[in-house]
């Protein structure tokens, strides 16, 4: 019998503590040893000189989820798990959205039909609460997360998914009794709708005034705000998507004062700038267009520090794939809208992983050991897939990605796979890019074509993650 189903020889292996050479024997598409001169498998897969990490786990991803703005996303769980294979990611995690007036269930229900034969990567689900009535708090949450959907997200502005500050707190109280982790969109909604109206009243309706419309004061508001409700029920929290310094501020406030208080970044914020949203009042600055807002060179700056201080746990994409051309994206209302009218969301499921690996590890501003900490192995471990997922261990499922450092690549949204027909990092040159990846000891990118079959990729229910455990320190309060 063959011991071995593959063998990666003299692979440069990096997790997120050590970097080794090692080859890597796997077996039923797991793991099963790591070592140095293994017995042949059935294929042998050549890595010597090459980095290997573990394949991404992408915790921040919108897949096929309805907008309710007349906007379609442009991904389903086919295109968008292919585009995120091809970059690298083995895991994804995207969001179910309660509809107001619906419940979680079918929410859920919705998404797993939706997810139904497409993936060709492994999957969960986060959820996002945005009606939390006392039987969906009492009941259906908690049954839920019993049942592997572990982490919610929650928002503090958009009008159609915002909590108000009361249902924030029943609601981290509900992810504090049961264990699960609690994603925090924090910009204030009110200053928000203040800022765009007198915006609008003065005829600044072009794209570029998204991000006047959203100050970084609006986002340390309500990073601020999250933070001391996390501490008044004693519950951890992860900030999503940070722009800039004034949030990294609070977050890094919250940590030195012993709060569990972690936080995530996204491409956009190391290397989009408030200028992609237009110098001018052209329409083309929509293809930027996220909340928060993209800031400036400085606030660049501050981002990288925090992916190399630790104020960082987890770099993601944020990936909201909306078409620029055509009637369902950006245009979906034509392009004589104002700012407040075109769909927030920028595409970058699969230009995440090089795009860190090239600017991040090659110019020597993190460690490869950061780099798959923030790419996979904390992610893995915030939403409860660790160790089958997120690292490189005798056990671990057997996803992989090797890279290619050889030479340059030149990003052009032509070569990628998702169903957008614009990346934000065009013409980009990169130093590196996924020469292979591996979901489960499958190839499902050989370098130049994705090869996972669609339905290949597993729903994962996740566990009740360590790092939501509340800190459980001597209060007087009723918790
Ligand atoms: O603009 C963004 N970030 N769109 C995606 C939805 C969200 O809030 O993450
Ligand atoms: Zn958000
Ligand atoms: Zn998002």
């Amino acid at each position: 019998m063959q011991t071995f189903d593959t063998v990666i020889r003299n692979a440069r292996v990096v997790t997120a503590a050590d970097i080794f050479t090692s080859d890597i024997g796997i077996r039923d598409g797991r793991i099963v040893a790591l070592g140095l001169d293994l017995e042949a498998g059935a294929r042998e897969i050549d890595a010597a000189g090459r980095h290997v990490t573990p394949g991404g786990v992408d915790s921040h991803v919108h897949f096929d989820q309805p907008t309710g703005d007349g906007s379609i996303m442009a991904d389903d769980f086919l295109s968008g798990t292919t585009s995120a294979a091809c970059g690298g990611t083995t895991t994804v995690i995207p969001f179910a959205c309660q509809q107001k007036g619906h419940t979680l269930r079918e929410a859920i229900d919705d998404y797993h039909r939706r997810a139904d034969r497409k993936p060709v990567i492994d999957y969960a689900f986060h959820l996002i609460v945005t009606d939390p009535t006392p039987e969906i708090l009492r009941d259906e949450l908690p049954a839920l997360i019993a049942e592997g959907y572990t982490s919610f997200k929650i928002y503090m502005t958009y009008d159609a998914l915002k909590l108000s500050d009361r249902e924030m707190l029943d609601t981290l109280s509900v992810a504090r009794s049961e264990g699960a982790m609690v994603m925090i969109h924090a910009e204030n909604a009110d200053c928000i709708a203040w800022l765009t109206e007198r915006l609008l009243a003065a005829g600044h309706t072009a794209p570029r005034y998204h991000a006047t419309s959203r100050p970084m004061l609006v986002e340390r508001e309500a990073t601020h705000r999250a933070i001391a409700f996390a501490e008044l029920v004693d519950v951890p929290i992860l900030i999503v998507h940070v722009s800039g310094r004034e949030a990294v501020e609070q977050i890094r406030w919250a940590q030195s004062h012993g709060l569990k208080v972690y936080g995530e970044t996204c491409p956009q914020y190391l290397f989009l700038t408030a200028d992609s949203l237009g110098c001018d009042d052209s329409f083309e600055g929509a293809k930027c267009i996220c909340s928060p807002p993209p800031r400036d060179k400085a606030n660049q700056q501050v981002i990288w520090d925090g992916l190399e201080n630790g104020a960082f746990e987890v770099f993601s994409s944020d990936h909201a794939p909306f078409r620029y051309d055509g009637p369902d994206g950006k245009k979906a209302h034509g392009e004589a809208v104002s700012f407040d009218q075109i769909a927030n969301g920028i595409p970058g499921v699969e230009t995440r992983m090089a795009l860190l690996w090239s600017e991040g590890v090659r110019t020597g501003r993190i460690t490869p050991q950061s780099f798959v900490a923030l790419t996979a192995t904390n992610a893995a471990k915030l939403y409860g897939l660790y160790p089958r997922k997120g690292s490189i261990a005798i056990g671990a499922d057997a996803d992989l990605v090797i890279w290619d450092e050889s030479r340059t690549f030149h990003l052009e949204n032509a070569k990628l796979h998702h169903n957008v027909d614009y990346t934000p990092y065009e013409g980009m040159h990169l130093s590196a890019w996924p020469a292979l990846t591996m979901s489960r000891g499958d190839v499902v990118w050989d370098g130049e074509k994705p090869c996972g079959d669609a339905g290949r990729g597993e729903f994962l229910p996740c566990a009740r993650p360590d790092p939501a455990k509340p800190r459980r320190r001597k209060t007087e309060l009723p918790l």
